[in-house]
């Protein structure tokens, strides 16, 4: 172990510049013109996994963008463990606000500035590294590993899950490992055990049948972004709660020990509101902000367009106007069933002035993982041996629409190991990822082969 933890120390200069030309690669899965930047970063992943020692390393291809696929099988009656991760990133918009280009990534103040360096590049090449490390000094590794690492997951990650469905026998193992979620705070090993689910909706309002000219026409027919803005304000009361029909009606309750659990964690709302820039925190009555984040559903607006919105001023009453809507959802909520009520309760309230159009984009399914499987354990152990500090359990707001698959098709649990920051910027401008935090995620990495190499298999 000694000596795999040693090679990571003596290499851990080339390991970073690795990691920026991963960074380099502007992967953008959303917007049509980085098609051909998804191919180049599918098979820089493969190449790494090469390098690494995996074998039988390909591309899969799919609808969509390539899927990346690397084994190493040789410690026959060991446990297998699936590594999943995503090379696909986030759009930079507003490219204004970033202090330096995106896909240039800089180093500063101990940390790597990228689109990409924490979501989710920067988390998935530890594993890469880790087991690279294996590999060269030691020459095999504690147990099998599969990697799997897709494009698509910040857009829905459909065609992973028709290939899983698929490749249930490819794919099959004792856990999947997956780092993409975030540390409670910094240095402080985590275990996620939660994530919310997602439904994506999409709102178009149409008024007269062109742009019009706002004195000759306005206060005669309606204005769809007026009437867009009262739909969106009717969405939520005054308690904070969305109004949408049966929208809470299959909600879990955390348990007495999850209660307990976000008790110990002594967060502080002050110190999170500071950070954020806002005076006050906002959100449902009656819940805690951690409970909040992890456990109750909410709706957000996340973009809005219609009208004139250049610089300078256009007296002009718009034909349309939109806006993307998304919920965030908990367990038991279903997101087919939230995208219907959705629809459904919207249109009600659209007057007969205007046209709706409502359009389910994509979802994910909440997800909660039991905290008592030998590989949480194995996981919390090793994270905890390479932090030097007591590994904390939280649930996360965000989502990754696969986990619920690999957790019911494969039958395995899924270990969210995050070494990511809720201050890292993932989705906003300046994305960055420590570097400290990049070392000891390999570390944790290694030692958790470790761990649950000596698990007794189901
Ligand atoms: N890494 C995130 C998920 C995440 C975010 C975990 C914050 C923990 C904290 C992941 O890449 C992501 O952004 N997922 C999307 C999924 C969606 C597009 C279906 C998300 O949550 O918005
Ligand atoms: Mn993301």
């Amino acid at each position: 172990m000694k000596k795999v933890i040693d090679f990571v120390k003596a290499n851990n200069n080339r390991y970073i510049e690795e990691l920026k030309d991963y960074l380099r690669i502007p992967s953008i899965s959303t917007l049509p013109a980085h098609k051909k930047d998804m191919k180049t970063c599918a098979n820089f992943v493969a190449k790494k996994l090469k390098e690494a020692g995996m074998k039988n390393v390909k591309l899969i291809p799919t609808k969509g963008n390539p899927l990346v696929y690397g084994e190493w099988l040789g410690a026959p009656g060991k446990p297998t463990v699936l590594i999943y991760g995503h090379y696909d990133v986030q759009p930079v918009d507003p490219l204004e606000e970033w202090d330096s280009d995106p896909f240039e990534p800089v180093i500063k103040d101990g940390k790597i500035w990228a689109r990409g360096a924490d979501d989710n590049k920067g988390q998935n090449f530890v594993h890469i590294k880790s087991v690279e490390a294996y590999m060269k000094t030691e020459k095999k590794l504690p147990l099998n590993v599969k990697f799997l690492i897709e494009g698509e997951e910040e857009v829905g990650g459909e065609n992973i899950e028709l290939f899983l469905k698929k490749n249930k026998k490819l794919l099959k193992c004792d856990a999947v490992l997956i780092s993409d979620t975030s540390m409670y705070a910094p240095g402080i090993p985590t275990i996620n055990y939660g994530l919310r689910g997602l439904t994506y909706m999409e709102v178009e309002v149409t008024g007269p049948n062109r742009d019009l000219h706002s004195g000759s026409f306005g206060g005669a027919v309606a204005n769809p972004i007026n009437e867009l803005a009262k739909i969106i304000a009717k969405l939520h009361n005054k308690d904070g709660k969305v109004t949408i029909p049966n929208f809470y009606s299959k909600v879990k309750k955390l348990t007495k020990k999850e209660k307990e659990n976000i008790k110990r964690l002594r967060f502080s709302d002050k110190k999170f509101a500071k950070e954020l820039g806002v005076k006050e925190l906002y959100g449902e009555k009656g819940y805690s902000t951690l409970e909040r984040l992890w456990a109750r559903p909410t709706l957000d607006c996340n973009g809005i367009v219609g009208g004139f919105t250049e610089e300078g001023a256009k007296t002009v009453l718009p034909s349309k106007a939109s806006a993307k809507i998304s919920m965030r959802l908990v367990p038991d909520q279903d997101p087919n069933e939230i995208a219907r009520e959705f629809t459904k309760y919207v249109k009600s309230l659209a007057p007969k002035s205007i046209k709706i159009k409502v359009k389910a984009m994509h979802g994910a399914y909440p997800v909660v993982i039991p905290l008592e499987d030998p590989a949480i354990v194995a996981a919390a152990k090793a994270t905890s041996k390479a932090f030097g500090k007591k590994t904390v359990f939280t649930r996360e707001g965000g989502s990754i629409p696969i986990v619920v698959d690999f957790v019911q098709q494969l039958n395995a649990p899924a270990v969210l190991m995050g070494f990511g920051l809720d201050t890292d910027n993932i989705h906003s401008p300046n994305e960055h990822f420590s570097l400290d935090t990049f070392h000891l995620g390999i570390i944790s990495s290694i030692y958790f082969f470790d761990e649950f190499s000596k698990i007794k298999r189901k």
